[in-house]
């Protein structure tokens, strides 16, 4: 078994309790591009807006990496909750991913 990935930056959201409720990484996909991967709320704590909690800290995170212009995903088309979050937080459809049942999506860094 293999989780360790190259490039990467993995973070647990968690309550004052330390708590888990959360998890997502940043991989340094080239340079300019930072690539969100394996978001997951704890099932027990959806729809209460963890998840996009865990989304703009990532976000702010990224922001960190100086070189980064664009933060990039991919996400399962039958993943509506996903999408909808995810285009309310302003990433849009890229061309084609390989495969096709996912959706490639980006979005600029914000730098304050
Ligand atoms: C996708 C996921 C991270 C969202 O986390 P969450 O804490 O439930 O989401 P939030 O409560 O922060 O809601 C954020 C947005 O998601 C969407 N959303 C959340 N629950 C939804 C539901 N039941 N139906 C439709 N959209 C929903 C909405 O756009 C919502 O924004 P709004 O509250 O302003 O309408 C979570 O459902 C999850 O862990 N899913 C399993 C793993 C997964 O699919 N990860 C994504 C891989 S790309």
């Amino acid at each position: 078994m293999l989780l360790a990935r190259d490039n990467c930056s993995s973070y647990s959201l968690t309550n004052s309790s330390a708590e888990f409720l959360g998890f997502g990484q940043l991989v340094e996909t080239t340079p300019t591009v930072l690539r969100i991967s394996r978001i997951i709320v704890a099932p027990s704590k959806r729809g209460r807006g963890l998840g996009r909690a865990l989304c703009d800290l990532l976000l702010a995170e990224a922001a960190k990496y100086a070189d980064t212009e664009r933060i990039a995903l991919g996400v399962y088309r039958d993943n509506p909750v996903a999408i909808s979050l995810y285009s309310s937080l302003g990433f849009v459809e890229t061309p084609p991913h390989p495969i096709p049942e996912v959706m490639s999506m980006e979005r600029r860094i914000a730098r304050g």
